[in-house]
């Protein structure tokens, strides 16, 4: 019963988008340096723009046209507002300041961020990756924000953390699906520390060089791109470092469609669909799914101690 009501990400898909033009990359740098300057406007200001600069020569070159912003920005998975895709106008009440994210458990240094501490603090830089849904649509999208591991990195994980766990903002005021009680809120998602500290995994705070819009998880969210996109937590409040793999959103409602590990793969299937392409959102255009979402070489070599685990549910 409780599993029948949970078919959100199997409810037919919208209709397919109009393309809007692609930013050129002239343009979307000039915006990608223009939010660094506008978000940290302090010594690191300059840090900031030629870090932007240098990601955006290319090294994780995603060799796809990007998704055309306004469909990144209005075709989102955000439960906390309701099921639906279009939920980008009722997220735009949702205050992302002030914000603050706490960085606890097994560190030798926890702290309380305030966001624009953290921007100022972090090397702010630009990366364009392939997102891809467990529902089988996929889109190319410029995050800006910072590795995961540079926070890690100042807060000093302890010998025993094995795992990190991400929890999400829990605002009723805000968040008409907090309402419906069949679901174990808040969003909670988990890595373990060595997918953490993977130079992939990105705590995105920007867009299309603009600060994140509160739809695709402003202030602050997740991006875990050789994943399924819900281990991608939105508007992170709490990072932890603990030593037992943590019970999560998606993995608790279902675990056999909804995995832990979530690592995406053409070839196996979802219980209840194909994984062996994806459609481009903006094009429609459908193409073959790539394992690890085509970043196995960054990645692969965490689970040769593992494969014996479900790691592509
Ligand atoms: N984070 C929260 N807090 N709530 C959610 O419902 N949905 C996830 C993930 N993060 C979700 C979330 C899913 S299923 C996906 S595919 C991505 O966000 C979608 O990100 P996007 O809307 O920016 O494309």
């Amino acid at each position: 019963m409780l599993i029948r009501r949970l078919r959100g990400w199997e409810l037919p898909e919208g209709e397919a988008t109009a393309e809007t033009p692609v930013p050129s990359r002239r343009k979307l740098m000039a915006g990608a340096a223009g939010f660094a300057l506008a978000s940290a406007l302090t010594p690191e200001t300059g840090r900031a723009d030629s870090a932007v600069a240098k990601s955006a020569a290319g090294r994780f070159d995603p060799q796809r046209p990007l998704t055309p912003e306004r469909d990144a920005e209005t075709y989102n998975n955000y439960y906390e507002f309701g099921t639906d895709k279009d939920i980008w106008e009722d997220a735009k009440a949702l205050p992302l300041r002030p914000w603050a994210v706490v960085v606890d458990g097994l560190v030798g240094k926890p702290q309380t961020f305030a966001i624009d501490d953290l921007l100022a603090r972090m090397p702010i830089e630009e990366r364009v990756y392939r997102h891809r849904c467990v529902e089988a649509w996929a889109m190319t999208v410029p995050w800006s924000g910072f590795p995961l591991g540079a926070l890690l990195a100042a807060v000093e994980p302890q010998a025993g953390a094995k795992y990190v766990r991400f929890e999400t903002l829990s605002a009723p005021k805000f968040m008409p699906g907090l309402q419906e009680p069949w679901y174990p809120w808040p969003y909670i998602e988990a890595l373990t520390l060595a997918e953490a500290a993977n130079e992939l995994t990105f705590l995105a705070t920007g867009l299309y060089g603009k600060p994140m819009p509160p739809q695709n998880g402003g202030p602050i969210r997740l991006v875990v791109p050789w994943k399924y996109g819900f281990k991608s937590a939105k508007a992170i409040v709490r990072i932890s470092l603990v030593d037992k793999r943590p019970a999560t959103f998606w993995q608790t409602i279902q675990p056999r469609e909804y995995g832990f590990w979530a690592n995406v793969n053409p070839n196996v299937a979802h219980p209840r669909w194909s994984q062996a392409s994806e459609r481009l959102i903006g094009t429609s255009e459908r193409v073959p799914t790539q394992i690890y979402n085509g970043y196995g070489a960054f990645v692969a070599s965490l689970y040769a101690e593992r494969m014996k685990e479900p790691l592509f549910m």
